[in-house]
């Protein structure tokens, strides 16, 4: 099956679906390997993936499929400068950005011929980020999961404010509260090239999380998320003893220091891999709530691409 759109014709996929770079949950080659081998686009997560794993997860791609893949690449991370080597090295089709600025990588991997996309999380940025050369944005809404926008502007505002700022300029891709195929049909409506899938993709075989995590995204309504950690790095997870903590001190006023020690006592690595659900950083977007069930990933791309047809067909002339 086919979706042809900006973005499929930019990456060379068949289908405008991307699986989102998570953090634990898409540092593996897993994840990304069943996505790109259905037609979407697999991303492996580098954020908190020790050089030596993200060698062998590349490898690990090459070998199982001839399709292209992404690496996301968080400019912030400690030893950032070693991975965008290990990257360069590889060669890698895709680098995804996020989290900091494109002059820090964007010449180097233009010139070996890697398609730049940019994150971004205003009309600002994305102006920004297109004039300096990138290939492609990444517009993330305040319903994603991970770190939405300080501002929380929805999906659907956002990604129409920066399809408009672009006029044409550059394939946009949505993120931030898809889930399905009405989902992309939205995202398409709008004007972007693709939606970009996160929280759909924990609830897989592949993802790289503790069993009790993926229940818990399954078992989420789609009011059971949480923002927390306003000013520190604003978040979005799912309510448990570590959010409610942390909004208490928030609705309180209490001193920055006291909500950061609190902020960075809890983690994400505790929840995806130690699978503490209660005291660790359970993060998802919004879309949980439309979340039913584990599924393996390349049914969850099959599945959207076929309720999006579905529901093109049915939408009124
Ligand atoms: C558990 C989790 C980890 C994430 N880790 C990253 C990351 O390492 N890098 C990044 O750019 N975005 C990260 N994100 C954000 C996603 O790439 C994406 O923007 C978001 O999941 C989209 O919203 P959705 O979850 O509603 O689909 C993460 C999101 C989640 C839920």
């Amino acid at each position: 099956m086919r979706i042809e759109t900006s973005v499929t014709r930019l990456l060379g996929i068949d289908l405008p679906i991307l699986q989102a770079g998570m953090s634990w949950a898409s540092s593996n080659a897993a994840l990304p390997l069943a996505v790109s081998r259905a037609g979407g686009l697999g991303v492996i997560a580098a954020g908190p993936m020790y050089p030596a794993a993200l060698a062998e997860a590349i490898d690990t791609l090459r070998a199982g499929s001839d399709k292209p893949f992404a690496v996301n690449m968080p400019l912030y991370r400690k030893g950032s400068e070693e991975i965008l080597d290990l990257l360069e090295q590889k060669r890698v089709p895709i680098l995804i950005a996020s989290q900091g600025g494109p002059d820090k990588y964007l010449k180097r991997f233009k010139a070996l011929g890697t398609i730049c996309l940019h994150v971004v999380a205003s009309e600002a940025h994305a102006l920004s980020a297109a004039n300096k050369g990138v290939d492609g944005l990444i517009v993330v809404g305040g319903e994603a999961g991970g770190h939405p926008p300080e501002a929380l502007v929805s999906t659907l505002v956002l990604t129409r404010a920066v399809v408009r700022a672009m006029d044409g300029r550059l394939p946009v891709i949505a993120s931030g509260g898809f889930a399905d195929g009405a989902g992309l049909a939205a995202a398409l409506a709008l004007g972007a090239g693709a939606a970009n899938f996160g929280t759909r993709f924990m609830a897989t075989p592949e993802a790289g999380l503790a069993q009790g995590y993926k229940q818990a995204v399954v078992a989420a309504g789609i009011a059971d998320t949480r923002t927390v950690g306003r000013g520190l790095g604003l978040i979005r997870a799912i309510a448990n003893e570590f959010t409610e903590r942390m909004t208490a001190l928030e609705t309180a006023n209490a001193p920055e220091d006291d909500r950061r020690s609190l902020f960075t006592a809890s983690t994400l690595k505790m929840a995806a891999l130690d699978g503490d659900v209660q005291r660790g950083k359970l993060e998802a977007g919004q879309s949980a709530g439309l979340v039913q069930r584990i599924q393996p990933a390349a049914d969850i791309v099959f599945e959207i691409a076929r309720e999006y047809r579905a529901i093109v067909a049915a939408l009124p002339r």
